[in-house]
């Protein structure tokens, strides 16, 4: 991830408040009058346009629960990671300029029959849940949300893979005109993730559709996205508009950027730091905490046995 200098006349706000909380109330400050500010408190017009928007707030699956306090939604909502609207935290303002509805999502590559399905009815397919997640950027920040969605497992069974597929690539949406970031020309756009099929078996792998009870707002990736707590964050992406079954394993946006800092597999372990800092402890948005960060981000019962045989591979990465 790119480091940006401080700017000196910076200093005196940021050091009386908190950054995420200073940066929230830059967005709310910032933005075109009340209809972005609508959007920061969950009533702007990309929630609105959800026909299935009375789905939440979901029930809540009480398997999944946190060794910590829920992020407040002004911290999570308001520091966040989507590079297609800027490489700043403050890219709230930026991302309410794409419209999620209609949204549909391209099931492709070694499946039985490829589909595309419009969002909505993908949520009435599926079913919504509400989970509890952990979740660990690489910039060794954390944050603990309540995602609305549902299991990726269901989706793999609705595509119904070929038995030559081993990998799912998450393909972010692609629009110059909406998404500035994505005229600059040296990202390998479109975003691109990927899973190999038994990770996007395990029961932690979510399909996000929605988040603090609502549909979710759009720079947390809205309409859908991804969440696989015990990876570093990155490997999450967002505003999904295609999902492909293949056999050789996706080449990332990250690894095009960057191969050696940030690799195909990206499991969060506090012993092995990133080339550039440590990964031992991380900043708790919303708080002043530092915390010890957990190997798996604390879900190694339920994941490691999913990289057994795997050891020779770049597993931490
Ligand atoms: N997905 C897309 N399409 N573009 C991005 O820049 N950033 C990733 C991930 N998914 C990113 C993305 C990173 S680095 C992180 S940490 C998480 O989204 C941040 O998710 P959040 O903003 O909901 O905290």
């Amino acid at each position: 991830m790119l480091i940006k200098p401080r700017r000196a006349w910076d200093m005196p706000e940021r050091l009386a408040t908190p950054e995420d909380v200073f940066l929230y109330r830059r967005a709310l400050l910032g933005a075109a009058g009340g209809l972005i500010a609508g959007s920061l408190l969950g009533r702007g017009p990309a929630l609105a346009a959800a026909e299935t928007g009375s789905a939440y707030p979901a029930p809540r699956n009480g398997a999944y629960t946190l060794d910590r306090p829920v992020t407040p939604e002004a911290s999570s909502g308001a520091y966040n990671n989507f590079y297609e609207f800027g490489t700043s935290k403050t890219v709230l303002p930026a991302a309410d300029a794409l419209k999620t509805r209609p949204w549909t999502v391209r099931i492709d590559g070694l499946v039985e029959k490829p589909f595309e399905i419009g969002v909505d009815d993908l949520v009435r397919k599926m079913g919504l849940e509400e989970r509890l997640y952990r979740h660990r950027c690489v910039e060794a920040w954390s944050m603990a949300v309540p995602w609305t969605g549902f299991p990726l497992a269901k989706l793999v069974a609705l595509a119904n893979p070929a038995s030559g597929a081993r990998y799912i690539r998450f393909e972010t949406f692609l629009d110059k005109a909406v998404a500035p970031g994505q005229r600059q020309f040296f990202y390998p756009w479109p975003y691109v993730e990927g899973l190999t099929l038994e990770e996007a078996g395990n029961d932690l792998a979510f399909m996000v559709t929605g988040v603090y009870g609502k549909p979710l707002p759009n720079q947390f990736g809205a309409p859908i996205r991804l969440a696989v707590p015990w990876k570093y964050g990155f490997k999450s992406a967002k505003s999904l508009t295609r999902i492909s079954f293949v056999a050789e394993r996706p080449k990332t946006f990250w690894e095009g950027l960057q191969a050696s800092e940030y690799g195909f597999w990206a499991n969060v372990n506090p012993a092995v730091p990133h080339p550039r800092w440590s990964q031992a402890s991380e900043r708790v948005l919303g708080t002043d905490n530092r915390v010890p960060t957990l190997i798996y981000n604390g879900y190694g019962e339920q994941v490691a046995g999913l990289y057994k045989g795997l050891e020779k591979e770049r597993l931490f990465v």
